[in-house]
């Protein structure tokens, strides 16, 4: 049987460790960081989704700023708004949730972030500093994943690493941060061909497809380390990752469950991103 890989555990002890770096830095700059949250609409997951943002910062210490605009606000009311954060000395770090309502571009919306408040790493200057292994922030899903690697001491130099999804979000910064740390990286997607083939080959397997119960037992390598960064909704209500964990765990040597594997660490890493900017904002040699 597989060992669990507890996200809420790991999420626990970083909370601890980065609160206590906030204090360390608001005694020393006297600057309490600052985090904006920009939610339009009302989607139900959303709202929770930064509501659970909003707890996080303020159990760490960090100021919270959310910023609640209607479904049919426009395009450039947003960005203006955006603009107005871009110099607001009290706001560190800005995020907006996504998915925008259809009638607004987000590659328009992420590009008017500047990069140095840019704390989901989604803006092509930080995209383009992880390529080139140089990151001022690591997008927190795949920071979140790399910290529950480490935690639980699993060696990636050498490995082979198989990632399926190929999101900007999720798989090609994995498939980047993997790589960065010597594993022999491939990325399987929908149209990939005999994918469980190269799944089979994963020391480590990272799942970010979007499918429910996508991975079975049958498609992994005995003793490999698995990790599910899934969240379906089953007809029930229950979530469900993308891995059918019953079969997997029992071959895998790790495994992440859903809920409490990846997902609690993506905050985690959130926080982390609002200190780096707060401390680098103070510094003239940010870039
Ligand atoms: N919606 C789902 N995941 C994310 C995320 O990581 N960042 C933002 N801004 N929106 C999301």
């Amino acid at each position: 049987m597989a060992e669990l890989i507890n996200g809420k555990v790991v999420s626990r002890h970083l909370r601890e460790l980065i609160a206590s770096d906030v204090l360390k830095f608001k005694e020393e700059y006297g600057i309490t960081p600052g985090l904006a949250v920009i939610l339009v609409g009302d989607d139900p997951a959303s709202t929770v989704y930064v509501k659970n943002k909003h707890k996080a910062c303020l159990e760490v210490g960090i100021n919270s700023i959310e910023i609640h605009l209607p479904a049919t606000v426009a395009e450039d009311v947003l960005i203006s708004k955006i603009e107005e954060l871009n110099t607001d000395a009290g706001v560190n770090g800005i995020l907006v949730q996504l998915p925008l309502p259809k009638h607004i571009c987000e590659e328009r919306v992420i590009n008017s972030i500047i990069p140095e408040k840019d704390v989901d790493a989604f803006h092509p200057i930080n995209v383009g500093k992880l390529m080139l292994g140089k990151p001022d922030f690591i997008p927190c899903t795949p920071a979140g994943i790399m910290e529950l690697l480490n935690y639980y001491s699993v060696e990636i130099s050498g490995k082979e690493c198989v990632v399926i999804g190929r999101s900007n979000i999720v798989g090609k910064p994995i498939a980047q941060l993997l790589l960065s740390k010597n594993g022999t990286v491939t990325v399987c997607h929908s149209r990939t061909k005999n994918l469980t083939e190269s799944a089979k080959r994963a020391d480590i397997l990272v799942v970010a497809i979007g499918k429910p119960d996508f991975v079975n037992g049958d498609m992994i390598k005995p003793g490999a380390v698995v990790i599910d960064v899934g969240i379906n909704r089953k007809e029930d209500g229950k979530l469900t990752g993308d891995v059918d964990f019953e079969s997997v765990t029992e071959k895998a040597a790790y495994v992440t469950p859903v809920p409490g594997g990846v997902g609690p660490m993506t905050i985690t890493m959130l926080l982390k991103n609002t200190l780096i900017a707060a401390k680098k904002q103070i510094s003239k040699y940010f870039f």
